[in-house]
């Protein structure tokens, strides 16, 4: 099948008032298949929303191209290209009534009354809010207006709807919820969402495949599960969640793994990485894969400490343990019913262990 987006090698700079140039996309290239939801997620500035902006036509490439099913759009000026944005301030028109403002760009295209009127009531009824047509935006919590917004988007009946950061101005509960049926919609409507986040959870929960990007470059474009499992790098193993990231040299390789020396002496067997013998890497190790329980991890990784700190955070408690030689470990324990008065406390000594199967090596090195 092919893509319903194809953005090849885009570069994008800024001229800077102070006479310098900003290169804000660095040789950008991304496949979006059809139905696809897919998320740009990665800090202020790297160069999210150029990346959205260049799709939809707003900002012109310095280099690179883009083809929208098939058919190159890169000079194509925004109206003619098959994509439509939601903003992070909706930019809903407030005086007018929800079915006017998702009635606009129809109008604007000239469409019949009718039709108007029958794929408006549809649209809202889609985002859940048939009946409240009449109604003013200023009537509207920030929930209901950020479904106006997606009915407006998605009215002109898109091939392909960017979103940029259209959750953060609402809070956590109802941000949640807008996850969910946002992600209800996408596989409703059946189009492709290219949506953008600096939210790390918001990112893994709702994508098909995420682009993690830093300095106008994609540093890894996988499934959630992929670059949580197996982040390409350190940038991409840190932004991804909490991780330990432990200091070790390669000592020897085997056919597919190799044997790591920790800085604290252990010896690990990775059971698979491309660094090469004496090399230098980190290893992440999930909190998650930390253990307390010995009797299933018989040749584990084996840490003696002390914990410092235990965070409580509903199903689970976070550890935060020294060990005697000197490795910090942050731990998800999860209490058994017979340690409900809690799992450890400070002060407490503590085993934890951890499999070879769980350790995943990472270079510190960004994708250049
Ligand atoms: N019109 C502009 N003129 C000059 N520089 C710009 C312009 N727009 C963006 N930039 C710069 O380009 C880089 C990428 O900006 P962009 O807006 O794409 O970042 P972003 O990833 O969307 O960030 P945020 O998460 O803060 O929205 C930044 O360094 C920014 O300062
Ligand atoms: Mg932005």
């Amino acid at each position: 099948m092919s893509p319903i987006l194809s953005v090849k090698d885009a570069t994008k700079r800024y001229s800077t008032p102070e006479g310098g140039t900003i290169t804000a996309l660095d040789g950008v290239s991304l496949d979006v298949q059809q139905n696809e939801f897919v998320t740009l997620l990665g800090p202020s500035g790297c160069g999210k929303t150029t990346l959205l902006r260049t799709i939809s036509g707003f900002e012109d490439l310095e280099g690179g191209s883009i083809e929208i099913d098939g058919t190159p759009v890169t000079h194509l000026p925004p109206h003619r290209r098959p994509v439509n944005t939601v903003f992070q301030r909706y930019a809903l028109f407030p005086h007018l009534t929800i079915a006017r403002n998702v009635a606009y760009s129809l109008e604007v295209a000239g469409l019949k009354r009718a039709e108007i009127g029958s794929r408006v009531g549809e649209m809202l009824e889609l985002v859940g809010l048939g009946g409240f047509g009449d109604r003013k935006i200023n009537q509207l919590s920030g929930g209901q207006q950020q479904r106006v917004a997606l009915a407006r988007s998605l009215v002109a009946r898109p091939k392909i709807l960017l979103l940029d950061e259209p959750l953060s101005a609402l809070d956590k509960n109802l941000r949640q919820k807008m996850q969910q049926e946002l992600k209800t919609l996408q596989e409703e409507v059946g189009i492709a969402f290219v949506f953008v986040t600096h939210d790390q959870e918001e990112a893994l929960t709702m994508s098909d495949r995420v682009a993690v990007l830093s300095d106008g470059k994609i540093q890894q474009f996988g499934t959630p599960e992929e670059l949580y499992r197996r982040p390409r790098n350190e940038f991409v193993a840190r932004f991804l969640g909490a991780g330990n990231l432990l200091g070790a040299t390669v000592s020897e390789r085997k056919e597919a793994g190799a044997i790591a020396i920790l800085e604290s002496g252990q010896v690990a067997h990775l059971p698979s990485t491309d660094a090469a013998r004496g090399e230098r890497i980190k290893l992440l190790i999930r909190p998650e894969d930390v253990r307390m329980d010995s009797t299933r991890d018989a040749g584990a990784l084996r840490f003696e400490g002390t914990v410092k700190q235990v965070l409580f955070v509903g199903t689970d408690y976070i550890v935060h343990v020294e060990s005697d030689d000197g490795v910090e470990l942050k731990a998800t324990l999860r209490p058994r019913a017979e340690d409900r008065g809690g799992v450890t406390a400070p002060g407490a000594r503590i085993t934890l262990f951890v499999q070879h199967e769980a350790l995943h090596p990472v270079t510190s090195a960004k994708v250049a």
